[in-house]
């Protein structure tokens, strides 16, 4: 008899041992790489729901304008950026053409106007004046705007380096010319 017990107390024993390890194990692997069974339910909704609303908040932010952007423009940058078309273009009043145009009161001029400057046929054939719209196009990507010109430039890709540069450009000239309205 006492030594049933003993065998009956032995068997309960390592029966309780390796629940208590397989639930400590189970609770481990739950903690270090979250697989656990029962913390599935609770690991995955959680994150779940800020991020689709997060999602749903920068789906809704429209694009920035041209005006807008234009509006919080810096010419002391947009003068920056110019730097990196001198090499082709003088900006000053009466300056000479060089390998691209005089760029001097170049907002709201005829496109490919200015005078003695040899264009190529595609800007040339382009209809129409400079308003920011167009100086926007062409200053993003040249060959999008007029495929065959002669400007060998890959644009500036940022919107907001490009509303300094036209606000710039517009300083260099007629500074008073009207902004665009929202
Ligand atoms: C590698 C030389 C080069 C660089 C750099 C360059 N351009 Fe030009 N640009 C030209 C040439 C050449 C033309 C004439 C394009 C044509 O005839 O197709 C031109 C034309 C233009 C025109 C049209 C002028 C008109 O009279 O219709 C504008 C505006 C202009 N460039 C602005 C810029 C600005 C702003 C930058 C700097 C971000 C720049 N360019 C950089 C060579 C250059």
């Amino acid at each position: 008899m006492k030594f049933d017990m003993f065998e009956f107390n032995k068997i309960a024993g390592a029966v309780l041992f390796t629940i208590l390890i397989g639930f400590g194990v189970s609770e481990l692997s739950g903690i270090l790489i979250n697989t656990g069974g029962h913390q599935d339910a609770v690991a995955y909704p959680v994150p779940d729901i800020p991020e689709s609303g997060a999602v749903a908040v920068v789906e809704d932010t429209p694009a920035v304008s041209l005006a807008t952007l234009l509006a919080n423009a810096d010419v002391a940058k947009g003068e920056k950026t110019f730097k990196k078309c001198t090499a082709c273009h003088s900006i000053n009043e009466g300056g000479a053409n060089k390998v691209g145009p005089n760029l001097f009161g170049v907002l709201d001029s005829d496109i490919a106007g200015h005078d003695g400057f040899s264009y190529s046929a595609d800007l040339a054939a382009i209809e129409g004046n400079w308003t920011y719209d167009a100086l926007d196009a062409f200053l993003t990507k040249p060959k999008d705007f007029a495929a065959g010109t002669k400007m060998s430039f890959a644009g500036i890709k940022k919107d907001t380096d490009r509303a300094s540069l036209i606000l710039y450009l517009r300083s260099q000239g007629d500074a008073e010319a009207p902004l665009p309205a929202e």
